[in-house]
């Protein structure tokens, strides 16, 4: 049994420990909006935060995240009105939209680090794949968040 918190609860997952954290996630908590891309830690589909930082669910396994903090994108705020996600609102960033929880959680993790990022940090940070190519509005949307 494998125990960590996920968006504020306690959970437990009676899986195989090597588990990958993303279909825990979807399969076991029916958290959804993490998505499943290339299951290589490649496209950024899959991201959440772990204690805070980015990560690729795809890539850890839920024995690797034993006591730690897990947030997902139906944790990142209570109300649904992060900065974040206003901004995504406002420049209408989607085109198909399924990338866009990861990007949503990469970039929260990226103004928590650093609430007024260049344009360096934001090209460092933001590493996820977007096939409709949403790149300048996701830019667009950070630069208004962390206005
Ligand atoms: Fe995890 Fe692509 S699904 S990085």
């Amino acid at each position: 049994m494998t125990k960590f918190t996920v968006n504020g609860n306690p959970v437990e997952f009676l899986m195989d420990p090597a588990t990958p954290l993303l279909w825990a996630l979807r399969e076991a908590a029916g958290l959804t909006g993490t998505k499943f891309g290339c299951g290589a830690g490649l496209c950024g589909a899959c991201t959440v935060h772990v204690d805070g930082k980015a990560t690729r669910s795809c890539q850890v396994t839920i024995a690797d995240l034993e006591g730690t903090f897990v947030t997902t994108i139906e944790g990142l705020s209570d109300n649904r009105d992060h900065p974040l996600q206003q901004a995504w609102i406002a420049a209408q960033v989607p085109q198909c939209g399924y990338c866009q929880s990861g990007m949503i959680m990469a970039a929260a993790a990226l103004l928590k680090d650093k609430p007024n990022p260049s344009d360096e940090d934001i090209n460092a940070a933001m590493t996820n794949i977007c096939r409709c190519g949403t790149y300048p509005r996701i830019r667009r949307a950070i630069r208004m968040a962390a206005a």
